[in-house]
């Protein structure tokens, strides 16, 4: 059968390439770094145009396809997904890292159809690793396969987290709450790239056995999810129920009782819908 949305695919992949040259340009000269939300939510003129370069190169390509696009929405545009395919870009996860020169920075596309991700493409442009998958086809790093970790106990594990841009001191308690179950489980240890999307990635790659995060954007996690998926690992709510990409929240894991050994110890705190009106 004919793959519909391989070509789509094809030209996320390229385009990501090319995305990651302007990064990792960038980072040899001056960059120009700007505030969204507060002090630390950090975007730079780099975001905004390796996002501009996606939705011109894909627009070109797929005139009637819709987009969600992490700099779009801070400049107004709405975070709807309908039943159009929707690419869902994030030009640069790990802007933090990105402007510090931490060398985990990430080109993100996703692809809905249906509100169902179809494919994801992750490229850790410093790294130069080109993490793809396509539902039902499976998830790849350069080419190889993946596999998520066969662990099955969560006290011989690692676990990613972050703590995202909110400084807000009750929301920070809630974290180091939340960082303090998981590490008194005990775990093997707590790490964090610094993007969500490489985070997911070294789930599906088998080098951590999970990673959770409330605050979190669609665009952020989108075009990892299928590739955990693909990799065999599985994605879950705060509240066990099955992943929601206008959540803000997420626990992605190698297997479903890491997952929900995961949603058992973590208090889940509000955070604004992406959806929301
Ligand atoms: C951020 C990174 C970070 C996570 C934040 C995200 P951005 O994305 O993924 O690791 O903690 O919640 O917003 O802003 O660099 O695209």
């Amino acid at each position: 059968m004919t793959d519909v949305w391989q070509e789509a695919m094809d030209h996320a992949v390229t385009v990501a390439r090319k995305a990651g040259e302007i990064v990792r340009d960038a980072l040899e000269n001056d960059m120009k770094i700007m505030c969204k939300s507060s002090s630390v939510d950090l975007v730079t003129k780099t975001d905004q145009k390796v996002e501009q370069l996606i939705i011109a190169s894909v627009k070109e390509k797929f005139p009637n396809h819709g987009f969600i696009g992490e700099e779009s929405v801070a400049a107004g545009q709405p975070c709807i997904l309908n039943d159009n395919p929707t690419w869902i870009v994030d030009p640069v996860d790990g802007t933090t890292n990105f402007v510090h020169g931490y060398p985990f920075v990430a080109v993100c596309i996703g692809f809905a159809v249906n509100k169902t991700l179809e494919f994801g493409v992750v490229y850790s442009c410093i790294e130069d690793k080109m993490y793809t998958a396509r539902r039902g086809k499976g998830a790849f790093c350069n080419g190889e396969p993946l596999q998520v970790s066969d662990q099955k106990e969560i006290n011989q594990s690692i676990i990613a987290t972050e703590f995202g841009s909110n400084r807000d001191p009750e929301v920070v308690d809630k974290i180091f709450s939340n960082m303090r179950k998981i590490l008194c489980l005990p775990v093997h240890g707590i790490r964090g790239a610094g993007s969500a999307a490489i985070n997911m990635c070294l789930v599906a790659a088998g080098s951590v056995e999970a990673y959770y995060e409330i605050g979190i954007h669609c665009w952020d996690f989108a075009a990892a999810a299928v590739i955990v998926e693909e990799a065999g690992g599985v994605l879950l709510d705060f509240e066990g129920g099955p992943m929601d990409l206008m959540s803000r929240r997420i626990i992605a894991a190698n297997n479903k009782s890491i997952a929900e050994r995961i949603v058992k110890e973590l208090e889940a705190y509000p955070a604004v819908r992406d959806d929301a009106p």
